[in-house]
C-alpha cells in the first residue's frame, strides 16, 4: 500500500509513520505534503528519502476548493492508497474528503467523541478530566468526527499544564497511530485500545 502524509509543521507524528513503515510492513509512504513550504517535517521527510510537497493555503485566501484542487494534484500524482491527516491544521471540505472515503486517516489529540476541534487539552483541563487522550479515525466531512480506528489514554495528574498533558499525549500519538496505520494497510478496520 502506498501512504501519503499531510502536515503542517513538526510532523513528529509523520517522522514516526515513515519510520515504521519498513521491513514485512504492508504500507510503504511515497509522499509528504504541507499546506505551508516552511514546515519543519518537510526537511525530515526529504532526509527520510521521502519525495515532498508544499502548497501554500495562504494565496487561495479563503477560496478552499481551489487549494483543495492544488493539493489534490499533488496527492494524485503520487496515486496513494491511503492519506494520513497527522497534525494537518487545515480545514478539508467535503468534496475533498470524498475523494478519498473510507481511506483518509487523521489523529486528533483527544477522546472522540469528546473535544472536537481545537484547545483539546486546555478543555479537558478546564472540565476537570482525570484522563485525556489521542484518537485515529476515519475522516469524513464532519470535522473530528469519522469511526474511531483507535484510542490511546492517558491520566491527567493534579499538577499538569496544557503543555506537559500536550507532552503526555503526543508520546502516545507516536504509538498509536503507527499501529493503527499497519493494521488499516492490512485491511483490518476493528479498533485499537491502548492504555
Ligand atoms: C500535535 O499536537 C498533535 O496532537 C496533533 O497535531 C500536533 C502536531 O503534531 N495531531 P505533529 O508533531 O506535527 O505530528
Amino acid at each position: 500500500k502506498r501512504v501519503a502524509i499531510l502536515i503542517s509543521g513538526g510532523g513528529s507524528n509523520m517522522v514516526k509513520l515513515v519510520e515504521s513503515m519498513v521491513g514485512d510492513h504492508p504500507a510503504r509512504a511515497v509522499l509528504v505534503g504541507s499546506n505551508d513550504a516552511n514546515a519543519a517535517g518537510l526537511k525530515k521527510a526529504a532526509e527520510m528519502g521521502v519525495d515532498t510537497f508544499a502548497v501554500d493555503h495562504r494565496p487561495f485566501k479563503g477560496d478552499r476548493e481551489a487549494f483543495q484542487a492544488e493539493l489534490l494534484k499533488h496527492l494524485k500524482a503520487a496515486k496513494p492508497d491511503i492519506v494520513c491527516l497527522a497534525g494537518f491544521m487545515r480545514v478539508l471540505t467535503e468534496s475533498f474528503v470524498r475523494e478519498w472515503d473510507g481511506r483518509m486517516l487523521n489523529i486528533h489529540p483527544s477522546l472522540l467523541p469528546k473535544y472536537k476541534g481545537l484547545h483539546t487539552h486546555a478543555r479537558a483541563l478546564e472540565a476537570g478530566d482525570t484522563e485525556a487522550g489521542c484518537t485515529v479515525h476515519l475522516v469524513t466531512p464532519a470535522l473530528d468526527d469519522g469511526p474511531i480506528l483507535g484510542q490511546a489514554r492517558v491520566p491527567i495528574l493534579p499538577e499538569d499544564d496544557a503543555d506537559t498533558l500536550a507532552a503526555r499525549v503526543l508520546v502516545q500519538e507516536h504509538k498509536l497511530y503507527p499501529a493503527v496505520l499497519e493494521r488499516f494497510a492490512r485491511g483490518d478496520t476493528s479498533p485499537l485500545y491502548l492504555g
